[in-house]
């Protein structure tokens, strides 16, 4: 194995353009990592964002290796690594947010960020599951604690996020509402969700109202007009983190009796965990939009700045 690589290498921050394919030296695991042979990752809009200059540019040192979803093959570990060998194929949502090296054709991951993929899953989809699936289930389950039954409401339900919290949502035999434009309707029954409303043609607070929860992928003012619609003692879990302790939002939830929560994804291998098995036995399907190869990642940026994908789109490696 030679010891160099091909990276996606943003130079400064700035637009998609700004990204090099270049040459760079393969890292080397220390303690409790491994070092993993990328075979695909997943990108989500925390990426654009941090890529231009928001998200987590701060946390970036420049040339920086943009991307947190992995999945690939173990080729070899670290110190003190004992759940996993050579050979295993792993995912996870690697160092968030700290730099998570992706778009590479190698990259160092933490033992304990990751999980096998189960074997009838491809490397595609196991890269679109962590990030969003992570999302999906901490909203779902940390913030908002569902309980079987609730009513329920997903914002950009058709997204990465939404599509996974749509299902977890059903898991749970919730009622589930979700918001999308048209063309995203059929896929959103699929999955089962019981009220699909167009963002588009409609105001959700006219169509449904008296939620327990609201996972809202937009939001700004869909979470302040998320707050009329809940139940008293309801939650609205807003994602975007720009809009985040929205003096607003706090004050019109109080005087509503009502509860609205920011949150910032965390790495877990014990949850992906959870989530290779629910892929595992079919309760959780990851859509796959469109792939991309590591070398076009200015188009897969591109593509994916427009935000309205439906899933997930993936580098291929
Ligand atoms: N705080 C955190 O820890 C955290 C974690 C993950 C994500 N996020 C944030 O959460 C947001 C969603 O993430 P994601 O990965 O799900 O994004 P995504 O995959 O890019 O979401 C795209 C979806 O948004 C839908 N959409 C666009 N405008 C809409 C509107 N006005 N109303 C309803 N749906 C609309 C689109 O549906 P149509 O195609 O039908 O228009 C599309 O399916 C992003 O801002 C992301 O940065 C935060």
């Amino acid at each position: 194995m030679s010891n160099f690589m091909q990276a996606a290498v943003l130079p400064e921050f700035g637009p998609a353009t700004a990204f090099r394919i270049e040459k760079v030296a393969i890292p080397l695991p220390g303690a409790g990592q491994m070092l993993v042979k990328v075979k695909a990752a997943g990108l989500n809009p925390v990426d654009f964002k941090t890529r231009s200059g928001k998200g987590y540019a701060s946390h970036q040192t420049l040339p920086a290796i943009l991307g947190w979803d992995i999945a690939g093959e173990v080729v070899s570990v670290g110190e003190g690594v004992s759940k996993f060998f050579t050979g295993d194929r792993v995912f996870g949502m690697s160092n968030f947010p700290e730099p998570g090296n992706a778009y590479a054709e190698y990259a160092v991951v933490q033992e304990e960020e990751f999980a096998i993929i189960p074997k009838e899953i491809s490397f595609e989809v196991a890269a679109g599951t962590p990030l969003a699936g992570l999302t999906a289930w901490e909203a779902l389950f940390d913030h908002a604690g569902i309980t079987w039954g609730q009513r329920v409401l997903i914002h950009a339900g058709a997204g990465g996020v939404g599509h996974i919290a749509v299902q977890l949502a059903k898991w749970k035999h919730c009622f589930v509402a979700a918001t999308a434009s048209a063309a995203n309707h059929p896929f959103l029954q699929q999955l089962g969700v019981d009220l699909v409303i167009d963002y588009k043609t409609e105001n959700f607070q006219d169509v449904a109202e008296r939620f327990d929860v609201v996972i809202d992928g937009m939001g700004g003012e869909t979470t302040l007009r998320s707050i009329d619609i809940l139940n008293r003692g309801g939650i609205v879990v807003s994602l975007p983190s720009m809009y985040k302790d929205d003096p607003a939002a706090i004050a019109k939830a109080k005087e509503k009796g009502v509860e609205v929560k920011w949150m910032s994804v965390r790495p877990s291998g014990e949850r992906m965990e959870q989530l290779a098995a629910l892929l595992s036995n079919n309760r959780l399907k990851v859509e796959v939009e469109r792939t991309f190869p590591l070398k076009e990642i200015v188009r897969a940026h591109q593509e994916l700045e427009q935000g309205h994908g439906r899933g997930k789109i993936v580098l291929t490696v």
